[in-house]
């Protein structure tokens, strides 16, 4: 059974007691819970490198926009106690809100390019939300290594290029999206999916294996590629609308002639789930 902490103050003795004078290496998996196989695959990446593995699960009021789903988001923590149990995990810290923003934090944080595209226009707050929390978590546990999914694309770069600008001691390890054996990419958001909807939702990942065929056909052209996965996703039912289709190169810069390694990046809503996923481009067996 993990070790379940809800308060700064007793993981910080544990860190204190495990890392600093035991020198254990430690491995931290930043979750908003209601683990899913994903999670499952940044443990285990956790578990193989490090000597001891924290899941953090905290939803974090801070990276919701107005209007956004942070109450009905699905929590669950015996579950992902369980799950963290039969993963072997270490600890989970589980913060409470009073413990994690015992005041309304002021400071925003910004990495430009990077927190002002994409998501955030869509939104708004969002990485600032993020990067707060992220910065949170690395300064209380200081973990040795942070497993983040390719799953949250931008997010990931985002979190990268905040720990190298800010000399934070924790190397960022990305994690490659893990995706049903139809090819639906793992969310706790999936679970709000109807059976249709969730029928629908394949089209995303669809739409990657088309683009890739007509990448490997010849098709170059970035404009050509996105109205091709809008066309083919706005056919399904359920498809409510698109917030974004894009193709960037690995820094997230738009790119207008596509190569191998690109990425697309979408959000579409599938009734009332808005689902996001991205694709390196070139690397499907088409
Ligand atoms: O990817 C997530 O689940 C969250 O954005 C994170 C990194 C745990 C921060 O709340």
């Amino acid at each position: 059974m993990p070790a379940l902490f809800r308060k700064q103050r007793e993981i910080r003795n544990y860190i204190k007691l495990h890392k600093c004078e035991n020198g254990r290496t430690i491995g931290l998996v930043p979750t908003m819970g209601y683990l899913h196989e994903g999670h499952v695959r940044l443990i285990r990446e956790s578990k193989m490198q490090n000597d001891i593995t924290i899941v953090s699960i905290y939803v974090n009021p801070l990276q919701f926009a107005k209007g956004e789903d942070y109450e009905r988001y699905p929590r669950d923590l015996q579950r992902d106690i369980s799950v963290c149990e039969e993963e072997s995990v270490d600890v989970v810290f589980a913060p409470m809100d009073e413990d994690m923003y015992p005041d309304k934090p002021l400071t925003k944080i910004e990495v430009e390019g990077l927190t002002n595209i994409l998501e955030e226009k869509f939104r708004p707050g969002h990485f600032s939300g993020v990067c707060t929390v992220v910065l949170k978590l690395l300064n209380i546990i200081q973990p040795d290594r942070a497993y983040f999914g390719e799953k949250d694309y931008q997010q990931l770069k985002v979190v990268e290029k905040l720990v190298r600008d800010l000399s934070i001691n924790t190397e960022i390890i990305p994690v490659s999206t893990v995706r049903d054996a139809n090819g639906l990419a793992y969310s706790s958001r999936n679970s709000y999916l109807s059976a249709e909807e969730r029928e629908s939702a394949l089209s995303l990942y669809r739409s990657f294996i088309l683009a890739d065929k007509l990448f490997k056909n010849g098709n170059k052209d970035s404009k050509l590629l996105k109205e091709a996965i809008t066309d083919f996703i706005l056919k399904h039912p359920h498809v409510r609308k698109i917030d974004y289709v894009e193709i960037t190169d690995e820094n997230l810069k738009p790119v207008q002639e596509v190569k191998e390694g690109d990425r697309i990046l979408l959000a579409v809503w599938v009734g009332s789930t808005r689902l996001i996923d991205n694709w390196r481009i070139g690397y499907a067996e088409v």
